[in-house]
């Protein structure tokens, strides 16, 4: 009984280029946080805003993101020795909008520079500064394995959350 109330309708379907709608909001099933990446080039700062992260290996400290090849960053983030990414606190939405939308919407902002010239944000929950070890194909996508040189975080604060193509927040209990 409680099996058969607690039944819902799934929705099966075989991926492909006329569907693809379908696999975005089915990959927004899967909850992540939402992080920045920054990185310095002759233009200036440049910055995305990613939820592709994910931690990797413990050692050597790697993780990895992907950028999406047809987005117009996608050059600087792939050519990037250097990097910073950043983890979203759930008080940063504004700041995580403002980066989707421009690419140079860190600019203006007081930043810090680490020693190998990243621009870096302070007061978010975590901060993974890297050094571009690899770029894999991902299809669409590039997947971009980083060794991490030095990571801070923070110990209070909420995630921001992305999670069927929305914000939210995440909290520890
Ligand atoms: C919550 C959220 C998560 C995102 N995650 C990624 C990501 O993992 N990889 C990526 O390439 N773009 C991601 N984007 C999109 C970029 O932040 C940005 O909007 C896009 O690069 C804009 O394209 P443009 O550079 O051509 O203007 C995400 C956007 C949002 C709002």
């Amino acid at each position: 009984m409680g099996l058969q109330m607690s039944k819902q309708t799934q929705r099966a379907f075989v991926p492909d280029e006329s569907n693809t709608r379908l696999l975005r909001d089915a990959f927004g099933r899967f909850a992540t946080g939402v992080t920045i990446v920054t990185a310095q080039t002759p233009e200036g700062v440049v910055a995305i805003t990613a939820s592709s992260f994910s931690s990797v290996s413990l050692t050597p400290a790697m993780v990895l993101w992907s950028p999406d090849r047809n987005s117009r960053r996608f050059p600087y983030f792939e050519r990037a020795e250097h990097y910073a990414i950043h983890v979203l606190a759930a008080d940063q939405e504004d700041l995580c909008f403002k980066v989707a939308k421009d690419a140079g919407g860190l600019r203006g902002l007081d930043l810090g520079q680490n020693a190998e010239g990243v621009p870096v944000l302070e007061g978010c929950l975590a901060r993974f500064e890297c050094t571009r070890r690899a770029v894999y194909d991902g299809g669409d996508h590039a997947i971009v394995l980083g060794v991490v040189n030095r990571a801070e975080m923070r110990e209070e604060g909420e995630a921001l959350a992305f999670f069927k193509g929305q914000l939210g927040r995440i909290c520890a209990h």
